[in-house]
């Protein structure tokens, strides 16, 4: 299991970035850019469902008792690692497909989209906007019982909205 620190000390992570390896954080990092911006306290690691699979079920059943809500979990190619991770946890599992050199994340996106019935992952879109819409779907499902952060997300929607409206075409 490598973990790639970015938990912070002083705090319990409350959203878990994990994937399936290093070569994802450079679509990774913008989950875990965004969730630094709305200082949600978080961690990334690398866990490979095939690579490493007992850490990998370890992780998922331990998560919640380190008080972990919301895991998001990104995997290239025969993309298993959120399906793991869900059998393993009922908390709240978001995947991200990534994209793949052979099939541009296809593979991966229907690997992770297609959970049959009765153990669910939320999947986002292929690739680096899947990874800032996890984190900022993680921000809302951690804002339905902080006021604070429901606020914050708010003003995320306001700043968004003014800068499409503010826009000038060349
Ligand atoms: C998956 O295989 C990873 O999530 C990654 O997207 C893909 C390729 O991994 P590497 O061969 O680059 O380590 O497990």
């Amino acid at each position: 299991m490598e973990d790639k620190g970015k938990a912070d000390s002083s705090t319990n992570p409350l959203v878990a970035v994990v994937m399936g390896s290093t070569s994802d954080w450079e679509t990774m990092q913008h989950a875990d850019k965004t969730l630094s911006e709305f200082d949600v306290p978080h961690e990334c690691r690398v866990l490979s469902a095939h690579r490493t699979p007992m850490q990998s079920a370890e992780f998922a059943v331990s998560a919640e008792g380190r008080g972990i809500e919301v895991i998001i979990a990104a995997a290239g190619g025969a993309a298993h690692l959120a399906g793991v991770l869900a059998a393993h946890t009922l908390l709240p599992v978001l995947g991200v497909p990534m994209e793949s050199k052979s099939l541009k994340g296809l593979d991966s996106l229907l690997s992770i989209v297609q959970m049959p019935a009765g153990i669910p992952v939320g999947t986002l879109a292929i690739g680096r906007a899947g990874a800032t819409n996890a984190a900022l779907l993680s921000i809302a499902i951690l804002a339905n019982s902080r006021p604070e952060l429901r606020e914050r997300l708010r003003e995320f929607r306001r700043e968004q909205e003014r800068k499409v409206l503010e826009a000038k075409l060349p």
